[in-house]
């Protein structure tokens, strides 16, 4: 069961998400948007980790500061690099999220024993928007903005409803 506190904040989350979301599109992930995710990540994997990291960490520390004391025991350097390479290994599978929802799944109740509530997932999402944003520059438009914002927005679905589910067995 959840407890209420989790499922208010859930609740504000989704309806966060679909206010956001509902600027840019409305259906869910298409085949389109995966294939422009995949692309654009490509080229995203080929830019410097540590640099790209770095612009995340800095504007989701802006967006969130509550969340920084979360990373003391990492140096962001690290951190980034650990993002990317799961954020590799999950957008190649984006389209058949149940092959590799254990370890989605694990991720996401580890990230509950870091201390992350389901509403950081939703900085979490503008901070990787707006990072992606900055690195694209003038080629980023409104296609990419509605595809990663669907793909995300999956991603982070399936991670809350994991880390929930590790909150009511506890
Ligand atoms: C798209 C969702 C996310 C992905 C793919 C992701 C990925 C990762 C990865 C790969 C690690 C390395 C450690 C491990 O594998 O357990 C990690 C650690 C961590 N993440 Fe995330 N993360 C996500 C969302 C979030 C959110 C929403 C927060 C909230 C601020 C967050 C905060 C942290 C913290 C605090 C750590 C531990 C740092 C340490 O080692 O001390 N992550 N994350």
């Amino acid at each position: 069961m959840l407890n209420e506190e989790s499922a208010i904040e859930l609740t504000r989350f989704i309806h966060k998400t679909y206010l956001i979301r509902g600027r840019f599109k409305k259906d869910d992930m298409k085949a389109e948007d995966i294939e422009l995710v995949k692309k654009s990540w490509k080229l995203i994997e080929q830019m410097d980790k540590v640099a790209v990291g770095g612009i995340f960490y800095r504007k989701l520390f802006q967006l969130a500061p509550e969340v920084k004391p979360l990373f003391v025991n990492i140096s962001i350097e690290e951190q980034a690099t650990k993002l990317v390479t799961m954020l590799t290994y999950i957008i190649e599978n984006v389209d058949q999220l149940h092959v590799i929802i254990t370890d989605v799944k694990r991720l996401a109740q580890r990230h509950v024993h870091y201390g992350v509530k389901p509403a950081h997932y939703l900085s979490v999402g503008e901070a990787l928007l707006w990072t992606l944003n900055n690195a694209f520059g003038k080629y980023w438009n409104d296609d990419f903005q509605s595809a990663w914002a669907a793909v995300y927005e999956e991603l982070a679905a399936a991670m809350i409803t994991a880390a929930e589910e590790d909150v009511a067995l506890q």
